[in-house]
């Protein structure tokens, strides 16, 4: 993994390249290309993050070659049997991984480690519990949403009957609205958790409004689920009925997806992502799932996450100080939003203009968006990938400087157009 300084003090990355060249060249290129593009640049996007060689490695591995479709869980939720011999390893390492995600979570709920990614998670999630044209009551993207979270243009806004809760005038989460909304639209299921919302979940005022009403509570922590295994932000486990996650953002590991539940819905959730949402599970993915587990045990995996977090607080309040829009005013997380509604650029172009600087981030919608989602007002910035690579809060200070300075250049070209 690369250093601060951006040094590799491994050669685990040009090993692999150098074997991909003795068949492609072309893809060879690309890939070391990408290499440097990430070693050289200051990585500043929420969802990303810098997985261990080890977890590289499991996913590189001759579990790639495996067909292992079913489940061998009969311990957990009475769903066993594969459609394929020869998965007496394969069955060992997914029990093996759901066992550890356990103990992370410390929880005794049901686990699947097979979701190809967060938005099958999700996908698998809905289909095991939902019928078409059920009801959801969501938060909408412009307000820190997933586009699985009911955007008219995802599979979920067009199978489901979605109706948006909103954030009040600061950008917090607004449980009123919620409570009031839930009682009128009466929804089978409330769902929360975000892509771009920086500020502590109330998994317990959730919890309350889904009773309320009789609904099923499903929270996507795909973004915060690193800090929630680390004790940096509250748990849903208790409160949610069902649980789904990414665990390639600042969980580190692979790119991919899990779902936990309560024990009564394990059997509807295994089916629900097999056979219903996927086939064959990628084995080598569940390796690297697993091994990233065992990382999230590690003393040193909470201090990171605290570091994450620190990282942000102190990035956001350095934008504060310089008179920037800081969605919500701050952050609890390792996300925050910088909002420039009131400005002639637009999230696109202060995206690019960072990215010409060396600096990857992007745009993303803020609360009240009266621009498209390709152009959007605001910028989304996260402090997990360069944490990785031993950041402190002075740095990411330091770097709030370099934004400054492009944003004043693009506001004076604005100007002058
Ligand atoms: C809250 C949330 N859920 C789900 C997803 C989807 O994950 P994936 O890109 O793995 O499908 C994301 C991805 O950004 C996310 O932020």
């Amino acid at each position: 993994m690369f250093d601060r300084y951006g040094n590799d003090d491994s050669n685990y990355n040009q090993m692999i390249i150098e074997e991909i060249r003795k068949t492609s060249g072309k893809v060879a290129d690309l890939i070391e290309k990408e290499y440097f593009r990430q070693k050289e640049n200051v990585e500043l996007i929420a969802s990303e993050n810098y997985c261990s060689e080890a977890v590289l490695a499991a996913c590189g591995s001759c579990l790639s070659w495996k067909y292992a479709e079913g489940y061998p869980y009969e311990r957990t939720s009475g769903n066993k049997g594969r459609y394929y011999g020869g998965t007496k390893y394969v069955d060992e390492l997914e029990e093996y991984c759901c066992d550890k995600w356990r103990e992370v979570f410390n929880t005794d709920y049901h686990v699947n480690v097979q979701p190809h990614s967060g938005s099958q998670a999700n996908f698998a999630a809905f289909g095991a519990v939902l019928e078409i044209g059920d009801k959801i009551l969501a938060l909408n993207l412009d307000n820190g949403g997933h586009l699985t979270h009911g955007a008219p243009i995802n599979f979920s806004g067009r199978t489901y009957n979605i109706r948006f809760y909103d954030v009040d005038e600061k950008g917090f989460i607004d449980m009123d609205d919620l409570r009031k909304k839930a009682h009128e639209f009466k929804p089978k299921m409330i769902l929360t958790g975000a892509s771009a919302y920086s500020r502590i979940i109330d998994f317990a005022g959730f919890a309350e409004v889904a009773k309320e009403i009789g609904a099923i509570l499903m929270v996507d922590m795909a973004h915060i689920a690193g800090l929630v295994a680390a004790g940096e932000h509250p748990s849903p486990f208790g409160y949610a009925d069902i649980i789904t996650t990414t665990t390639h953002k600042t969980l580190r590991g692979p790119r991919g997806g899990m779902i936990f539940c309560k024990q009564e819905l394990a059997r509807k959730i295994d089916t629900g992502v097999f056979p219903f949402a996927q086939g064959g599970p990628l084995e080598h993915i569940i390796a690297g799932k697993a091994i990233c587990a065992e990382e999230a045990l590690r003393p040193e995996f909470k201090e990171y996450q605290h570091q994450v977090r620190l990282n942000c607080a102190a990035f956001a309040d350095e934008f504060v100080k310089m008179g920037y829009n800081v969605v919500t005013g701050g952050t609890d997380n390792h996300v925050f939003l910088l909002d420039f509604s009131d400005r002639e650029f637009t999230g696109k172009n202060l995206q690019t203009a960072c990215d010409e600087a060396g600096i990857t981030l992007n745009k993303n919608c803020v609360p009240n968006e009266k621009r498209s989602p390709m152009q959007t007002s605001g910028v989304r910035i996260g402090t997990s990938p360069m944490t990785s690579r031993g950041w402190l809060e002075e740095d990411f200070r330091k770097v709030a400087h370099r934004i400054d300075e492009i944003v004043k250049k693009l506001d004076k070209e604005k100007k002058s157009e």
